[in-house]
């Protein structure tokens, strides 16, 4: 009997949850796959109090019977990895069942440093990348000079392919570093100076050849036992009934096609492409979770209609925390967006969806949604526009409803919560066409409300 796969898809522009619902779905799951992204990402568990933040290795790693992947569509910076794995490990967290795939491509340092130059580069316009080198490796991908997990197994392949990769990117960081003075300029504040001062300095080992392979060399002999065919492994699990989770990294509205382009990540995160990032077919895929706040957060730059700049905004950041994990960057924060929330599910074609942080509106008298957007020409729009002008100055048009005083972060299962907060559930439901399935109402693992039940999955 085939098996089930099981896409969790962030609704918004990330940072909704989703490490904490793959948390809980993979109890019922096999085996737990990341497809996409890189250590932009940033997945917070809280288990017993504990906190477990991880940028790479997949949210199912705290069960140990678990198979952990990291598939081929991932970015995979082998330092951080390995920070990552060193640091589960002093916790006692057993990663014995970690598998990296062979194909999945590096970030190497000049990836790092490109991603800084071009941001600085782009001055104004600069898109607040996490600066991860995520964009410059994508883009080497598709270069075909791309460095992958398996080159780290063979020195001399290593080397070739480094030194390939490696010739047009000091050219690149060479006229960079003709521009220094002006780049400075342009910086301003003192991290991107520092940053910038890193482009600047020559020589630097993170361009040098023989210090790069060295150093890779060096990452493969601690990779090596968990490098594997992750998309096999994804098939013998599902061809032997088993379910199997994709999680997704970023969000529907930082896709590379579908989001707020360029205001996006490299990668397509939106749940068609766990089919390319893990290996495996459309008619794996049996749901699709989609998991978004109660209401809407966004780090770095791009368009966010339903953006606040006022007190109820500062109660979002302040009372969900909203500080990115990855580059601790405070999150833009605004009223829950119903128009783009439909275009997210029907994109991912979500079966189920998650909301989470509903805790974080007890207090607020008045919770907003939007509906629609009206452009500066006064045009309504129902669906969400695809032209960039039009959603740069989309003034969002908001329903009202009644909010809740009560903390609700006790409450276990629907009847528990307040009457305004089961209608705000129902109207976002209703709005979006699909039934909501978990309700988060705090940080902790046990701090949820399944609705209709607890799925046990399928
Ligand atoms: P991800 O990138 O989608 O996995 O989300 P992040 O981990 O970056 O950000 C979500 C943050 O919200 C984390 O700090 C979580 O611990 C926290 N969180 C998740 N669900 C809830 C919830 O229902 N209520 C509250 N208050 N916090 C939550
Ligand atoms: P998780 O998985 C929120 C944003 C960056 C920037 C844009 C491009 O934790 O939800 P990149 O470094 O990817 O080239 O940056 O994408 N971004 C995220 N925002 N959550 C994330 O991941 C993000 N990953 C990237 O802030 O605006
Ligand atoms: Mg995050």
């Amino acid at each position: 009997m085939p098996g089930t796969g099981i896409v969790i898809v962030g609704a918004q522009w990330g940072d909704e949850g989703k490490g904490k619902v793959v948390d809980l779905l993979a109890e019922n799951a096999e085996a737990i796959v990341r497809f996409q992204g890189g250590n932009n990402a940033g997945h917070t568990i809280v288990r017993d109090g504990e906190e477990f933040k991880f940028h790479l290795i997949p949210s199912g790693i705290l069960y140990p019977d678990k198979l952990c992947m990291i598939g081929n569509g991932v970015v995979l910076d082998p330092r951080i990895l390995l920070g990552e794995i060193d640091g589960l490990k002093r916790r006692g967290v057993d990663l014995g069942n970690l598998r990296i795939s062979a194909n999945a491509h590096l970030i190497m340092p000049y990836h790092v440093l490109l991603d800084t130059a071009g941001e600085i580069k782009l001055g104004k316009l600069s898109i607040g990348t996490t600066r991860r080198g995520i964009g410059p490796c994508y883009a080497d991908k598709a270069l075909r000079l791309g460095i992958r997990v398996q080159d780290l197994l063979d020195e001399k392949i290593l080397r070739k392919k480094i030194m390939a990769a490696l010739e047009p990117k000091q050219q690149a960081l060479r006229e960079l570093l003709v521009q220094r003075r002006k780049l400075r300029k342009e910086a301003g504040e003192g991290a991107r100076e520092g940053a910038d001062q890193s482009v600047a300095e020559a020589p630097d080992p993170r361009l040098d050849l023989h210090s790069i392979t060295e150093e890779f060399a060096g990452y493969g002999h601690r990779l090596e036992p968990h490098i594997a065919d992750t998309a096999r492994l994804c098939w013998e699990q599902l061809d032997a009934g088993k379910t199997v989770l994709f999680e997704g990294a970023q969000a529907t509205l930082l896709d590379l096609d579908h989001g707020t382009y360029p205001f996006v990540t490299s990668s397509n995160p939106i749940a068609g492409a766990a089919c390319v990032g893990a290996g495996i077919g459309p008619t794996d895929i049996g749901q699709v979770w989609g998991v978004a706040k109660a209401y809407a957060t966004r780090v770095g730059a791009g368009p966010f209609p339903t953006e606040l700049d006022d007190e109820v905004g500062r109660h979002l950041l302040e009372r969900g925390h909203e500080y990115g994990t990855t580059t601790g960057r405070e999150r833009r924060c605004g009223w829950m967006d119903l128009v783009a929330l439909r275009y997210a599910v029907r994109l991912n074609r979500m079966t189920a969806l998650t909301i989470t942080k509903l805790d974080v509106l007890s207090g607020l008298e008045t919770l907003r949604v939007a509906v629609r957007y009206r452009s500066r020409e006064g045009a309504i729009f129902d669906t969400f526009p695809y032209h960039q002008s039009i959603l740069h100055s989309a003034e969002p048009e908001y329903e009202e409803l009644p909010g809740f005083e009560a903390d609700i972060t006790a409450c276990r299962s629907e009847e528990d919560l307040p009457a305004q907060a089961r209608a705000y559930l129902d109207y976002i439901a209703e709005f979006a066409g699909v039934p909501i399935r978990l309700v988060g109402v705090g940080p902790g693992r046990e701090e949820v409300v399944w609705i209709g039940g607890n799925p046990g999955v399928v």
